[in-house]
């Protein structure tokens, strides 16, 4: 079976629609990030349109993944998990 580009679209629409109703269940997928400036720079510069991904590659320089807690989850979307206080 081939995907159109509709098809894609409306998978597309479904995940984002997905992700919103998650994140507004306002369930807490992990601990916040501390109330300072290194932590509240980047999610200021969220707020003025920077690309979560792009953004959040920012918080490796100080949390390597390696230096996680061995049953942390293995996923790089920090920012979905960890949200300001
Ligand atoms: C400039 C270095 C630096 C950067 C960049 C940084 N952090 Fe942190 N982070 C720290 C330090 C130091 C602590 C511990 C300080 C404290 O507990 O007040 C911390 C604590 C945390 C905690 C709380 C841990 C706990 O035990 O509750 C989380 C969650 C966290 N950081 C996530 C992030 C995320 C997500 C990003 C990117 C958006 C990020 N950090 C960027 C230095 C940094
Ligand atoms: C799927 C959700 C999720 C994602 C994505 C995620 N985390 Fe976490 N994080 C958690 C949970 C849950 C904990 C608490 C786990 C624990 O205490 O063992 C945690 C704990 C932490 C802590 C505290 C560790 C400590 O020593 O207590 C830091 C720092 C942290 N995460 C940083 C990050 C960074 C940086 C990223 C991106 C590379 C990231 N997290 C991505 C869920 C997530």
């Amino acid at each position: 079976m081939k995907f159109s580009g509709k098809d894609l679209a409306f998978a597309a629409a479904a995940v984002a629609v997905l992700v919103v109703v998650v994140l507004g269940t306002g369930k807490k997928l992990g601990p916040d990030v501390p109330d300072d400036n290194d932590h509240q720079a980047f999610f200021s510069q969220l707020a003025q349109g920077g690309k979560r991904v792009e953004v959040e590659k920012g918080c490796r320089s100080c949390h390597p993944m390696a230096e996680l807690p061995e049953a942390h989850p293995h996923k790089e979307e920090c920012m979905v998990c960890h949200q300001p206080g």
